[in-house]
């Protein structure tokens, strides 16, 4: 198997009496994009979050290129986590902030200080997003695609080894689901960056993914690249990919 770059094993997340994870095996290989899927409210984003160390496991090992990181503090975590960019579900931009302090926020957070360079970087991060120019703006004066794209923008900007990505499709038009498709696949092809995508977009999926993985019940059920999903004959894995409930239609 070749050299994963992330590496889970027996991970078990509780809140409370509420396991939400019952131990999840899995990797994560460098430059793959990698999709996650499973139904709402199954621990997909909080399986997300255990990747950059931004909760603390019950339970089991992540090893990110090679260092365990489940038992480290926040200062430890802190070159883990420039490696990555996170693009959090509902984009969470900073409402107060324009789109170019947003943007700049994680090259501030790793300590650049040139103006001048952090200025090209927000400018070619907006470029990539097809958004330039829009510095000055604030994200209450922008649809929700383009701030979508904004915060893809940030996720990007510190050119990560790796971003993950909680439902970028999600409140998108089809054709500017299609345009952060491409962003995505052009960042993996262009900078060997890893990606890890949490969608329900199944269109997208066929699209982008390397690999899938299917969450159910705090556990993976199912992994395997597109064509196998497309053909495969496990029933909750049909009942998701063709969005069937069961119940008859006239
Ligand atoms: N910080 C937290 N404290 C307590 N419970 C939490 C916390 N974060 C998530 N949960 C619980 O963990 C479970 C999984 O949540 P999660 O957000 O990972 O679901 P999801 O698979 O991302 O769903 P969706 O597709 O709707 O985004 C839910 O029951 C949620 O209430
Ligand atoms: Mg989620």
């Amino acid at each position: 198997m070749p050299d994963p770059y992330i590496l889970i094993r027996g991970l078990t997340q509780r809140f409370g009496e509420n396991e939400v994870l019952r131990g999840i095996d899995m990797e994560i290989l460098r430059g793959e994009t990698l999709v996650i899927l499973g139904s709402s409210g199954g621990g997909k984003s909080v399986l997300l979050k255990h990747l950059p160390g931004l909760l603390r496991p019950t339970g089991g090992s992540i090893q990110v290129d090679g260092v365990e990181i489940s038992k480290l503090g926040d200062r430890e975590l802190g070159p883990i986590r420039r490696q990555m960019g996170v693009m959090f579900q509902g984009g969470a931009l900073f409402d107060s902030f324009t789109v170019a302090e947003n943007v700049a926020f994680p090259l501030r957070e790793s300590g650049l200080k040139d103006e001048g360079e952090i200025s090209s970087r927000v400018a070619e991060a907006l470029e990539i997003v097809r958004l330039p120019g829009q510095e000055e703006r604030l994200p209450s004066e922008l649809s929700g695609g383009m701030r979508k794209r904004v915060a893809l923008a940030r996720a990007v900007v510190g050119k990560p080894a790796c971003v993950l990505f909680d439902e970028p499709h999600a409140g998108l038009d089809p054709v500017t689901a299609d345009s952060i498709d491409h962003l995505i696949k052009d960042l993996q092809r262009t900078q060997g960056m890893t990606n890890v995508v949490v969608t329900h977009e199944m269109r997208s999926v066929f699209r982008i993914a390397d690999r899938i993985i299917f969450l159910e019940k705090g556990k993976v059920h199912w992994t395997g690249t597109p064509s196998e999903l497309r053909e495969t004959t496990d029933p909750e894995m049909r009942a998701f990919v063709d969005g069937d409930s069961g119940e008859p239609w006239e």
